[in-house]
């Protein structure tokens, strides 16, 4: 079981820690110390009254970044949707009964109530109150609520509270907030174990030295699923083409320039894959005949260049498979789903991921991407317009559940 395994640090993690106003404010400053010290990336969001007990400079000086106290300050950040949606986890220490209340109900009345709205991460809640207030059954029941609702709510410490009394309510203590953060993160590792083989961007097809056939792909869908597939705990392997990207950090990039390179590049890290997504915008045909020279204009009044196909890589790689998972793209323009299914049985394909192309708001260059994802045994699954890097986890969850987890295999089989 992957709780089992050793702690995880958390190099490379983006997380959200909100503070609200309880004297026990002070204690999640030694909190975001430690969450930065594991290796952790942390925006801080306080409510107004978390700020009359600590200054949020101080919390700005030990994350390094600015701290996020307005829903209304700088509009143009849009913090309360940009920093919830790129976190890995959002924790609230310590969380007060009016902010339990908030988040119960879906109260959006404040920079941090509003980004727990947006959250899709695990959210991880350390309350910390009075003894009284605690066991009150409308606070009882609101912590029911975000249990149920999948909100990791840690009990608070029995001890001495500030205002005297001996009770429940106490901060739960540093060590089991970042324990509760591990467990979460670890339960979203869950493409550990598997060795995921990804091709992104165009292929350039030579004409002479100086000139190339290409597309318009600029390999960010095929960027954004390696990334999401490190982010779960996958190896990943990512063969480019020719992309102004930077390749996430963490993963093993192969850059090539040509169709041919691409196929030499993936046919190398198939057979030890466990998983191929072929997301790049391979060239279909290429010239015959690349000139050793740049092609001189003078004297012509037109230039035939003939081309041959390429060799399809995805197909031949299917007909290779042992085990492994096999997914593409079909970027159409017209008759997308017709055209989808055609590939994926042609292809012998497990998964096509069917990508109208001709729209305005999706597509090649985009950084949002809308897509219909088909599988070989007749399931169908709609992904509505979202950023690439939220529609990349959307499709490593489609294909772990369709193809990892429970296998329905034997409809390939002819
Ligand atoms: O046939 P079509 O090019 O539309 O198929 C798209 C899918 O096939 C994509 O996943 C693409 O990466 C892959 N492909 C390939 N080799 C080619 C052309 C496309 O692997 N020569």
């Amino acid at each position: 079981m992957v709780e089992a395994q050793s702690p995880i640090n958390l190099w490379g993690k983006r997380l959200v820690l909100g503070v609200t106003g309880s004297i026990a404010a002070y204690k999640a400053v030694g909190l975001l110390r430690s969450l930065v010290c594991e290796g952790a990336t942390v925006s801080v969001a306080m409510t107004q009254a978390a700020t009359k007990f600590v200054t949020p400079l101080t919390f700005e000086v030990l994350s390094g970044r600015r701290v996020a106290t307005d829903l209304f300050e700088s509009r143009e950040e849009m913090a309360h949707l940009a920093l919830p949606g790129q976190a890995h986890a959002v924790i609230v220490a310590p969380a007060t009964a009016n902010f339990l209340a908030k988040a119960a109900i879906g109260l959006a009345d404040d920079l941090l109530s509003t980004m727990l709205l947006n959250a899709r991460c695990p959210v991880i809640v350390a309350p910390a109150m009075d003894g009284d207030m605690w066991a009150h059954p409308t606070v009882m029941q609101h912590v029911q609520l975000l249990r149920a609702r999948g909100v990791v709510v840690l009990d608070p410490e029995v001890g001495p509270l500030a205002s005297g009394q001996v009770a429940q309510g106490r901060l739960p203590t540093e060590l089991s907030i970042l324990d509760a953060v591990q467990k979460a993160l670890i339960s979203q590792l869950d493409w550990r174990g598997q060795r995921v083989l990804v091709s992104a961007g165009p292929t350039q097809e030579p004409i002479d030295p100086v000139r190339f056939i290409s597309n318009r792909s600029s390999g960010k869908m095929g960027y954004a699923i390696a990334e999401a597939a490190r982010d779960r705990g996958a190896e990943v392997i990512l063969v480019t083409g020719p992309s102004s990207l930077t390749p996430p950090s963490g993963v093993t990039a192969v850059s090539v320039n040509t169709a041919s390179e691409m196929s030499d590049a993936l046919s190398r890290h198939f057979p030890s894959s466990t998983v191929l997504i072929m997301a790049a915008a391979v060239a279909d045909f290429r010239p015959k005949v690349s000139a050793g020279q740049k092609l001189k204009k003078q004297g012509k009044s037109e230039l035939v260049i003939e081309l041959e196909a390429t060799p399809d890589i995805l197909a031949t790689l299917s007909l290779r498979r042992t085990s492994q998972i096999v997914v593409g793209f079909a970027a159409e323009t017209e008759h997308v789903l017709s055209h989808a299914k055609d590939k994926l049985r042609g292809k012998g394909l497990d998964l096509i991921i069917a990508n109208d192309v001709s729209r305005a708001d999706g597509g090649f260059g985009s950084d949002d991407n809308a897509v219909v994802i088909l599988s070989a045994t007749g399931e169908q699954k709609v992904l509505e317009l979202m950023p690439k890097r939220r529609l990349a986890d959307e499709i490593l969850t489609t294909v772990r559940e369709l193809c990892l987890v429970s296998p329905r295999r034997e409809s390939l089989v002819e």
